[in-house]
This record gives structure tokens, C-alpha cells and sequence, in this order.
């Protein structure tokens, strides 16, 4: 039998291996070289401003990904509650991205304009007060620290650096003065309000 001889020599098993591999990595990895739409911004998609930058790592530093996935899947299911399904070009400054799979809670990534800010804000002070039968952890803190703007200014200089995030040395310099007086509550407020919103389809 043909495969006993594959069996049977480890050499040309090897040779097989590394030939199956190279094909099946080169059908992944050849189309996206050729497709724009992976690696461009969507039309509207900037960076994230200062304001927005520091609720997201705020976001990550609370562990929300933990309950909450940004990414819609292009089912019919998905689109009818949240939206538009999530585009490539829409996550190319999100570093790293927020897609997730677990959902205690609704996915987020449409979630901006949905509500007002003062919803957003009451919710993350105590989700009861809005929606009474919520199971999401209350953020009381977050209203009562401020955003340290030399930290975020840090953290924005390392994505332009690093890894290409194109933002101006004048907009970094501004950085510090824009988050002056600014509560965590503000950002993660700001960043919620801007995730998804550059594709105008909601729900
Ligand atoms: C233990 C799981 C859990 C964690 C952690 C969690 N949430 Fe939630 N979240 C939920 C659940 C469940 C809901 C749905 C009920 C509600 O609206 O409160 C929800 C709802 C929301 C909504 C409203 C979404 C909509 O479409 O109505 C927003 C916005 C939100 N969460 C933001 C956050 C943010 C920001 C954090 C981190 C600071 C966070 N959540 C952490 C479980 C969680």
C-alpha cells in the first residue's frame, strides 16, 4: 500500500508534511496580501482620540472583554439584534483587537450612539438602576478617579511608534491637556459611544 510507504519513511513523511503545511499556510495567507479590506481603515475609521484611547484600556484593565465580545458574526441571528456584521477594515487600530467569543452580555460592538452618555453612566454606577434584572458588576470607581493623561499620552506614543498607529506628534503633545480634569467615567463613556459607528447600519 502507497501509505504504508509514507509510514514506513520518516524522510519523505517529513517532505509531505512540510509540503501540506506550505500549501494550506500559502491558501491562508496569499489572498490577504491581495485584499485591501483586511488591512485598510474603513472609510471613517480613525484612531482612537485621547479621550476614547484611555476608556479602552480602562475596558481592558476592568476585564469587560470577560462578558462582552465586539465582533457581530454575519448571521442573520447576530445582524437582527446588533447590527451590520463587524467589517475587517473597522478594527485596524485596535491593538490588540476586543473581538472575544463570551457573552454574559450583549456583544458591544455597535453599541456606540445607542444611548445617551448619562444612560451609560448610571448603568456602569450601578447596572440595577437601569436594567433591574442585570447580572453586570457595578464600576463605582470609575467616577471617582481621574484619567492620568501622561501615562495615556505614554501609551499613544508607543502605538505610533511600534506599531504604525498614525497619529501626529501634535496630537500626542496635546494629549495630556486634552484629558486634564477627566474622570475614568468620561473615557470609558467616550470609547463605548465610539465602538461601531463608523458603519451607520445599526439595528
Ligand atoms: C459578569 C459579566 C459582565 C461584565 C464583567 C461586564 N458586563 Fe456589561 N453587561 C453584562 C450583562 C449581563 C449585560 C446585560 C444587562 C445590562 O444591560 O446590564 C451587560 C450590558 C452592558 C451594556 C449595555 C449593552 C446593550 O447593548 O444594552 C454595556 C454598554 C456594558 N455592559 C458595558 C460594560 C463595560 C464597559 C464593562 C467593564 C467596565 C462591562 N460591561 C462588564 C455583563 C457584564
Amino acid at each position: 500500500m502507497n501509505h504504508e510507504i509514507v509510514e514506513k519513511n520518516i524522510g519523505l513523511m517529513v517532505v509531505l508534511i512540510v509540503l501540506v503545511i506550505s500549501v494550506a499556510g500559502l491558501v491562508q495567507i496569499v489572498p490577504l496580501m491581495f485584499k485591501d479590506q483586511t488591512t485598510q481603515p474603513l472609510e471613517g475609521v480613525e484612531p482612537y482620540g485621547a479621550l476614547e484611547f484611555a476608556g479602552r484600556d480602562i475596558y481592558v484593565r476592568e476585564g469587560c472583554y470577560g462578558c462582552h465580545s465586539q465582533m457581530i458574526r454575519p448571521f442573520r441571528a447576530e445582524t437582527e439584534r446588533y447590527g451590520h456584521y463587524s467589517l475587517a477594515g473597522e478594527f485596524v487600530y485596535d491593538r490588540p483587537f476586543q473581538w472575544g467569543s463570551k457573552r454574559t452580555g450583549p456583544d458591544l460592538a455597535r453599541v456606540g450612539g445607542l444611548y445617551t452618555d448619562e444612560w451609560h453612566e448610571i448603568h456602569l454606577i450601578n447596572p440595577r438602576d437601569v436594567v433591574p434584572e442585570s447580572n453586570m458588576p457595578a464600576y463605582p470607581w470609575l467616577a471617582e478617579r481621574a484619567v492620568d493623561g501622561e501615562r495615556v499620552q505614554h501609551r499613544m506614543r508607543m502605538q505610533q511608534r511600534f506599531l504604525n498607529v498614525p497619529y501626529t506628534d501634535e496630537q500626542l503633545d496635546a494629549v495630556p491637556g486634552e484629558l486634564e480634569g477627566k474622570t475614568e467615567m468620561d473615557a470609558v463613556v467616550a470609547y463605548l459611544q465610539s465602538l461601531g459607528t463608523a458603519v451607520s447600519q445599526r439595528r
